[in-house]
């Protein structure tokens, strides 16, 4: 019989990995520091655990950092313009956390006078805050002994267990586990060994097994199945969709944008406008040009993935004259265009505009990786 740690050790050999390898992170207080009593600012935590989600630690970094230098407090991000914060989030995908996040800051001003609420229930009644946000919040922020599962995790317990239940069916199993494993003591900084673990030694394909704090006890290890779990049932194959979008251009450069409905795809985005995005069994849907112009096709297609399917998009361009007005939408000036206030799928249109051929591959750029809206 093979000697493996108590689980009650488990969470000790972690925090022991945790204090000498803790990555740094600027919404992050350090090991030492929290040793010493200080806690995260829990606005600084739900910015970057709302950025975490769907999207890479490198990408969100940047983001997180033009965020809250903008707006440093819930009361000011509350009090921002609804264009401003979409305009700073293109790029990140997923736009329903966008708009949840200025829901759930203003809300978290009217109802709590600006400070986040330390009760667990009373955070899962916020805007966009679900299980997972508010077990990072409770725990991280907090430091409440709350249980954090997200991919890093469930890999983590998948492999500690050697689970071989595909998921998502294993999610309450992996659950339980992670659950027996949180500690009273620390909470906060044992959820973010864990995911650190899940991010730099516990990954995907290699894992880093001999450095593991944890390769003692790991179940997968001894038995050599680390590298294939967790398991997973095969996702469906993604259907490819096709679209128009219009991009005209007066003669004094203004661009011709729409803000597209709250709900929705892409919803309160700026956007080119276009026809509906329709699956291949129908025409190229080319819809109803916004205004009467002399419309040609620009060379090239933008190609973007989206969670649930590919999109396939015609550009058509045109060049009218500065008295133009817009019947929908508006002519946005040009020293006040900015295309990084585009969402990625409406910025490789503009892209294509200025001669950027290359059509983007459908699987690299990192909306398409992180099945990004
Ligand atoms: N992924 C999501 N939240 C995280 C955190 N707080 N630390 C490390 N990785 C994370």
């Amino acid at each position: 019989m093979r000697e493996t740690a108590p689980t009650s050790d488990l969470p000790c050999i972690l925090l022991d990995w945790y204090d000498a390898h803790a990555r740094d992170m600027p919404w992050r207080i350090g090991p030492s520091a929290r040793k010493a009593g200080a806690l995260p600012d829990p606005y600084r935590v739900w910015m970057s655990e709302i950025m975490l989600q769907q999207t890479t630690v490198a990408t969100v970094r940047d983001y997180f950092t033009r965020f809250v230098t903008r707006w440093p407090t819930v009361a000011d991000l509350a009090a921002a313009q609804d264009a401003d914060v979409m305009g700073e989030w293109a790029g990140l995908g997923y736009y329903a956390r966008a708009r949840n996040l200025l829901k759930c800051a203003r809300a978290v001003v009217d109802q709590y006078g600006g400070t986040f609420p330390a009760d667990h229930a009373a955070l899962l009644t916020l805007p966009g805050i679900g299980p997972y946000t508010a077990a990072a919040l409770s725990s991280i922020a907090f430091d409440l002994p709350h249980t954090v599962l997200d991919g890093n995790v469930e890999r983590v317990m998948a492999r500690m267990y050697d689970i071989h239940i595909p998921l998502p069916t294993a999610k309450p199993d992996l659950m339980a586990k992670a659950e027996a494993l949180t500690p009273t003591e620390r909470p906060g900084d044992y959820a973010q060994a864990v995911m650190d673990l899940g991010a730099t030694i516990c990954s995907p394909k290699s894992p880093a097994c001999g450095i593991c704090p944890w390769r003692d006890p790991c179940a997968a290890r001894a038995a050599g199945t680390a590298s294939e779990l967790p398991k997973k049932t095969p996702k469906k194959a993604k259907p490819v969709r096709h679209g128009t979008v219009y991009m005209a251009q007066r003669d004094d450069g203004a661009w011709l944008l729409e803000t597209r409905p709250d709900k929705g795809l892409l919803g309160g985005m700026l956007g080119w406008p276009g026809s509906d995005w329709l699956d291949v069994s129908h025409d190229r849907p080319e819809g109803i040009p916004p205004i009467g112009a002399k419309w040609q096709d620009l060379p090239g297609e933008v190609r973007h993935t989206f969670t649930h399917f590919h999109l396939i998009l015609t550009v058509k361009i045109a060049q009218v004259d500065a008295s133009t007005a817009a019947a929908s939408g508006q002519f946005i000036p040009r020293d006040q265009f900015r295309p990084s206030d585009l969402p990625t799928v409406m910025r490789k249109a503009f892209d294509l505009s200025q001669g950027e051929r290359c059509v983007t591959a459908m699987s690299t750029s990192h909306s398409a990786l992180y099945g990004s809206e």
